[in-house]
């Protein structure tokens, strides 16, 4: 699958949003980090916010959802127009029925691991996702250093997704660069969500294609 960049609004100036995005036009994706305050430590936006967002960007957005009971949560985001919405493996209660839930309502469901959750236990559930997010940074906040101990996850991740010859997208998220997005792409991601990279540059259109440059390699 060809490469995929998706900045994160989380590092953006949230006072003129519309016009951030506007500024990524190239991009594959618009990341968007609900944040709850409670399986995060840090609050950002909800539904309301990610509705406005949707008719202000042309780009599919891809919903990351770091909030206890994304059960009860999830499915609003599909059916509000989000193109994907992800889940944390370890705050989902029934992670199968919700992410078929997402699916039934037309977007496509992606699981979240943090970066001391091991991919193996969730390898039958591949079958049920379109994306698998392997956390590189703890979840919170953005402008954190890439965490290369989950490298080899990513790799591993990637075996058991062709191994089960599934057309799972295998995304990364936190502390990616120009620097780090090689590894990740080396280990086998193939989504890449960038925040400060991005947001954080002068030129955050330039930025998205030195990210795409630099994935491609
Ligand atoms: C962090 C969020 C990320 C964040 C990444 O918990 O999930 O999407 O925006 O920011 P950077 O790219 O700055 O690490
Ligand atoms: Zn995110």
């Amino acid at each position: 699958m060809a490469v995929q960049i998706a900045p994160s609004i989380l590092s953006a100036d949230f006072a003129r949003l519309a016009d951030e995005v506007a500024a990524v036009a190239d991009a594959d994706w618009i990341h968007v980090d609900v944040m709850d305050n409670h399986f995060v430590p840090n609050l950002t936006l909800g539904l309301p916010v990610v509705e406005a967002l949707l008719k202000a960007t042309p780009l599919p957005v891809d919903c990351h959802l770091m909030i206890e009971d994304p059960d009860r949560w999830a499915p609003g985001y599909a059916e509000a127009g989000a193109a994907s919405v992800t889940i944390h493996a370890e705050a989902a209660s029934a992670p199968i029925r919700t992410l078929r839930e997402i699916r039934s309502a037309g977007a496509r469901a992606g699981l979240a691991l943090n970066p001391g959750t091991a991919v193996e236990p969730y390898a039958d559930l591949l079958a049920e996702i379109d994306m698998l997010l392997v956390m590189t940074v703890e979840p919170g906040f953005g402008g954190q250093p890439f965490l290369d101990v989950v490298l080899p996850k990513i790799s591993r991740a990637r075996d058991l997704i062709k191994g089960r010859d599934l057309d799972v997208w295998l995304q990364v998220d936190g502390g990616v660069n120009t620097e780090t997005i090689e590894r990740c792409a080396e280990a086998g991601a193939d989504v890449f969500v960038a925040g400060s990279a991005v947001y954080s540059a002068d030129d955050p259109a330039e930025a998205v294609r030195s990210l795409r440059a630099q994935a491609t390699r």
